[in-house]
């Protein structure tokens, strides 16, 4: 299957957004050198930022890359299987994630609410309480909005603790690994998903913070 992919640069200030059509992912710099995140990459002799982008869509996990503007490094990132550290990195080092996904922009609600205020939320936005597709992107999204529990787009009926469901109440979606214990269940009333330090858990109506939406 041959995948089309355009990718342009929208525009450049301090701020480098890499955007294109709505069959492929976007990248916002996430740090401006100084600073990266502490993990597994794969180095590409790519030449240039907007091939590193292009190559990084293609790689299941590399949801971030670094871009070294000096040396013209590109470092894929693999996997993240703990929660995002950083370590000090080169002042031209430049990372970008992934803020849009196959199409759909990924965004914070503004302010914290229950599970069903942040469905609203989104949907008011114009979109949905977002579903990452795996663990890694769970950390991005705990380290980007800076709280260790967002609500996600998983859900189940309160009547069965087994099954649960995405956004387009399908049952079979790609596979986010639940954290150690969970879904537990707690006190009988955890009917939501949630990225909780990267992994997935259940959470009650009265639990209170920020949702990640596709708009
Ligand atoms: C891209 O967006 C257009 C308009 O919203 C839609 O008709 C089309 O199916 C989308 N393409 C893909 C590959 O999602
Ligand atoms: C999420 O919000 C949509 C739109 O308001 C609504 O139709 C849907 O039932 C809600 N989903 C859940 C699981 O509450």
């Amino acid at each position: 299957m041959k995948r089309r992919l355009l990718v342009m640069v929208c525009f450049v200030v301090h701020f480098i957004l890499l955007c294109e059509t709505n069959v492929s992912n976007s990248y916002a710099l996430l740090y401006d050198g100084g600073l990266k995140v502490t993990a597994s990459y794969t180095l590409y002799n790519t030449g240039s930022i907007l091939s590193c982008a292009a190559i990084c869509y293609g790689k299941p996990g590399c949801w971030l890359f670094t871009w070294d503007a000096v040396s013209k490094e590109c470092q894929l990132l693999d996997f993240l299987n703990a929660v995002v550290i950083t370590e000090s990195a080169p002042s031209t080092l430049r990372t970008y994630y992934a803020n849009s996904v196959r199409g759909k922009k990924i965004v914070r609600t503004p302010s914290q609410s229950s599970w069903t205020g942040n469905n609203n939320t989104c949907a008011n936005m114009g979109g949905r309480l977002f579903l990452p597709e795996d663990n890694t992107y769970c950390y991005i999204l705990n380290h980007i909005v800076g709280v260790n529990h967002v609500h996600i787009g998983l859900w189940r009926y309160p009547s069965d603790v087994t099954v649960w469901y995405n956004m387009d109440g399908q049952t079979t979606f790609p596979s986010l690994n639940w954290g150690s214990g969970q879904p537990n269940n707690c006190l009988g009333s955890q009917y939501y998903g949630s990225c909780h330090n990267g992994k997935a858990g259940d959470v009650p109506p009265n639990s209170i913070t920020y949702g990640i939406c596709d708009i």
